[in-house]
Parts: C-alpha cells; sequence; structure tokens
C-alpha cells in the first residue's frame, strides 16, 4: 500500500505513527467545518451531549465551551483517539462535565434515552450500516432529542469520491441517502442544509 493511501486511510481509525500525525491534524483541519455545522444548532440548550467519533477531541471541546451547562460522552474506537480527546479535554474531565470512552458506534455503552444531543462530525462516512448505526444514536437519544451529522463531503463532490477510492469501508453519502437511513432509523423531521460555496452538508434529525 502506498504512503499516501496508508496515511489518508488513517482517517478511520487512527493507529500508530501515521494515525499520530493524522490526528494532530484533525483539530485544526477541521474546525472550520465543525464551528459552520455547529451554527445550525442555535436555540437549544442540551444538557447532556454525546460527541461520536470524536477524533482528537477538539469538537468536544468546542460543544462544551458553546454549552456551559450540558455533559458532554465523547466516544471513538480509536484508542489514539481516546487518549488525545482526554489530553484535549483535561479540565472538562476535572470538572466532571467530560468523559470519554473507547467503543463503537454500532453498539453505543450507553442507556436507552441518554441524551439531548448527538453529534457527527466527519464520521459517519465509516460507521457500519449506516441504518444500523443511525437506529442505535435513535436509542440513546431522549424523545426530542438532536442527532447533528456533518460532512465537508455531500457525496457529489469530485474530491470526497476520489477519496471513497482510496479509503477501503469509507462511503461519502448524498442528503437523500442521509435522509433515507435516518428515517429509516426512526428520527423524524430530518433536514439538511448545503455550505453556499463548499461540499460541506449539515443534517438535523429529530427522534
Ligand atoms: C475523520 S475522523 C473525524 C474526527 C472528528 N470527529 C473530527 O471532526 O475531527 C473519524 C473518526 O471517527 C472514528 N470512527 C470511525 N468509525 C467509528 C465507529 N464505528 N465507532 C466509533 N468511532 C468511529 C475514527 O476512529 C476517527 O477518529
Amino acid at each position: 500500500m502506498g504512503l499516501f493511501k496508508r496515511f489518508v486511510s488513517q482517517t478511520r481509525k487512527p493507529e500508530g505513527f501515521l494515525g499520530r500525525i493524522m490526528i494532530n491534524g484533525m483539530n485544526s483541519g477541521h474546525a472550520k467545518l465543525a464551528g459552520w455545522g455547529m451554527s445550525h444548532l442555535e436555540g437549544i440548550s442540551p444538557e447532556s451531549i454525546a460527541e461520536l467519533g470524536c477524533g482528537g477531541g477538539g469538537n468536544a471541546k468546542a460543544l462544551l465551551k458553546r454549552f456551559e451547562k450540558a455533559k458532554l460522552s465523547a466516544l471513538d474506537y480509536s484508542e489514539l483517539s481516546v487518549e488525545k480527546t482526554r489530553e484535549n479535554n483535561k479540565e472538562f474531565i476535572a470538572e466532571g462535565r467530560c468523559t470519554v470512552l473507547q467503543g463503537n458506534v454500532a453498539e453505543l455503552p450507553f442507556e436507552d434515552k441518554s441524551f439531548d444531543l448527538a453529534t457527527a462530525f466527519e464520521t459517519v462516512y465509516f460507521w457500519p450500516g449506516p441504518q444500523k448505526s443511525f437506529a442505535e444514536v435513535y436509542r440513546v437519544m431522549k424523545p426530542g432529542g438532536i442527532f447533528l451529522i456533518c460532512n465537508e463531503s455531500d457525496g457529489t463532490d469530485e474530491e470526497g469520491l476520489r477519496f471513497e477510492k482510496v479509503i477501503d469501508g469509507m462511503k461519502c453519502y448524498t442528503e437523500e441517502q442521509l435522509i433515507s437511513a435516518l428515517t429509516a432509523a426512526g428520527f423524524s423531521k430530518v433536514t439538511a442544509s448545503h455550505h453556499p460555496s463548499k461540499p460541506w452538508i449539515t443534517v438535523l434529525a429529530e427522534k
């Protein structure tokens, strides 16, 4: 496998030396996208948040700053991501507002109806299903809870489709595919927004 493929494949599950380099770049590399995604969360004040596929933990930190009364559980199946998220959120962990768990979104280690808000930035491309994984998110959401998905590829852009070919197991979903899988998983009121000048997409789904 070429170095480029080995490196970009670290987005799927950061591991080892290359994973460490990738994860160091994720927080800064995804900050603008995540900020745009979070701008769709106006008018809510969640008390409990699940940040799924948390990577380096930058988005967990931004959510904890944005929603000052919330407690957040961050989850990722990569040991490195868990380590980095803990390192980046030391203060919030010490305050008792943040916990970080290693686990797979396909089998979430949470009770039913636990969260007001669940977020997934740049990660659903890799989730099993995705309907199966979305059904797991649905299970752990409280009634009325919001699930936010934010991707830099809306499944139609050249760059996203190029990465899809290089990274095994990656799938860039279109708006229609996401809405259909979320609806089949049980969510209602599913809406999508596209960035005016980039192929970025944010989808909000209510339980
Ligand atoms: C491209 S990174 C994005 C990280 C972070 N959300 C961000 O925006 O910077 C994708 C992350 O999702 C995690 N991930 C992918 N599939 C997962 C799964 N099935 N369960 C838990 N984590 C998963 C990977 O380990 C990786 O840390």
